[in-house]
């Protein structure tokens, strides 16, 4: 440590360590919103891309026309247009960007061109898994758009095919927006896209959960399936660096998003995310398919051993999910084990294992760890013992996971 730093500069580099220490080895990571991204992603995170601005739009200045703002950006316009490429490969779509800042932003990259004022847009109400951001309250409230529920009620927060149909056909909405935080199952989107394309309406696929299965060909293909723009987080299933991406097959649409989003949405894209991201689409190319079916595997054998071991979950009949998620069911849970997840979670936290505190359970990062279906009986035992016969598993925890060194699929 430089000789010269000040008292907070020291505690701030111990917290950092400290941080890095407990989630980076001593922990198992359970948290569905959460991935790792890999050493060269990391180091592409901190390169001296991380100061850099660059601004490739044509635009005129004092009666001169140029094409970038900026200058020095050689490298960061071809590493842009490699991920760009990258992305559109990885998905099989005919454009991508990788500007948007985050899955929220990519939804906003994606919802505000391409909607007219006070549009009436269909989504999955938060009640019934769907995202916070789509309720009224939120995304709806800055654009005057008017958002009523596409139905997603019963276990699983399934989306049944006549169902979603039949409100699209009633509500005649002007896009529908799919995509839930509680995300356990595909939907039936040939029909959901046949009925909305019927009315003229959109379909957007916020696939901020699932991009990294999607990405490995597992889940759902959702532009083959009739979504026209597919967007989301890529640091959840998907495991890069926090941000967002936006691809799609429809020259039309992408014509009228992509020159919107500078100035609209966001200004600076941030470059050494977009490093780490090429770096991450890179990796997929070679071993998503690999990646995606360990993760889900993962979560399918969690699922059973958990529930052999008595711990209640919602989806049983069908194998328990086909995502990275498991979903606790928080009703029978206070009525078997007297305790709600959020308790749980905590009680599971100070012993290693972290769950968040809504009933989510997610395999992304133990699978990136090496963790296989194989090892998820113990895994499951160790939650029960810990988290519901209040056992202290933290040491067998440390030890355990003091055995999986460096990642997979990277
Ligand atoms: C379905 C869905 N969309 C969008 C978001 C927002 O993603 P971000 O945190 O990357 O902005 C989330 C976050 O959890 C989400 O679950």
């Amino acid at each position: 440590m430089d000789p010269t730093a000040s008292e907070e500069e020291r505690r701030l580099a111990a917290l950092v360590r400290s941080h890095d220490r407990w989630r980076g080895r001593d922990v198992f990571n359970l948290l569905a919103s959460e991935n790792v991204v890999s050493p060269t992603a990391r180091k592409y995170l901190s390169s001296d891309l991380a100061g850099r601005y660059t601004l490739p739009l044509t635009t005129e200045f004092h009666g001169e026309t140029i094409d970038n703002s900026y200058t020095g950006t050689r490298y960061t316009d071809q590493i842009e247009t490699l991920a760009n490429a990258a992305a559109a490969r990885l998905f099989r779509a005919k454009f991508a960007t990788t500007r948007p800042l985050s899955g929220h932003i990519a939804a906003l990259s994606a919802l505000v061109p391409l909607l007219p004022p006070k549009a009436k847009i269909l989504a999955i109400a938060p009640d019934e898994g769907g995202y916070d951001g789509y309720a009224p309250g939120f995304i709806p409230a800055l654009f005057g758009y008017t958002v009523r529920p596409l139905p997603a009620d019963g276990p699983g927060h399934r989306v049944q095919a006549s169902v979603a149909v039949e409100t699209i056909q009633q509500e005649r909405p002007d896009a529908v927006v799919l995509g839930q935080s509680f995300f356990l199952f595909p939907y039936p989107l040939r029909e959901i896209a046949e009925a909305a394309h019927a009315m003229n309406a959109l379909v957007f696929y916020d696939a901020s959960h699932v991009l990294g299965l999607i990405a490995g060909g597992q889940f759902q293909d959702p532009l083959r399936e009739g979504a026209d723009v597919l967007f989301g987080s890529t640091h959840k299933s998907f495991p890069g660096p926090q941000g967002g991406l936006l691809v799609t097959d429809r020259e039309d649409l992408f014509q009228q998003l992509d020159p919107a989003l500078v100035w609209r949405i966001f200004d600076n894209a941030h470059w050494n995310r977009i490093a780490g991201l090429a770096q991450t689409l890179l990796e997929l190319e070679r071993c998503g398919r690999e990646y995606a079916t360990t993760v889900v595997d993962d979560a399918r054998a969690l699922g059973k051993s958990l529930s052999d071991l008595g711990v209640p979950l919602v989806g049983a009949d069908d194998g328990f999910t086909r995502s990275h998620q498991l979903h606790l069911d928080g009703a029978a849970l206070r009525t078997s084990a007297n305790i709600a997840p959020g308790a749980l979670a905590r009680r599971l936290e100070r012993q290693r294992l972290l769950i968040d505190l809504v009933g989510r359970i997610g395999t992304a990062e133990v699978a990136r760890l090496g963790l296989t279906p194989a090892d998820m009986p113990r895994l499951a035992e160790l939650i029960v013992r810990g988290g519901l016969k209040k056992e202290r598993v933290g040491r067998e925890v440390l030890a355990w996971r003091r055995t999986f060194h460096g990642l997979r699929f990277v």
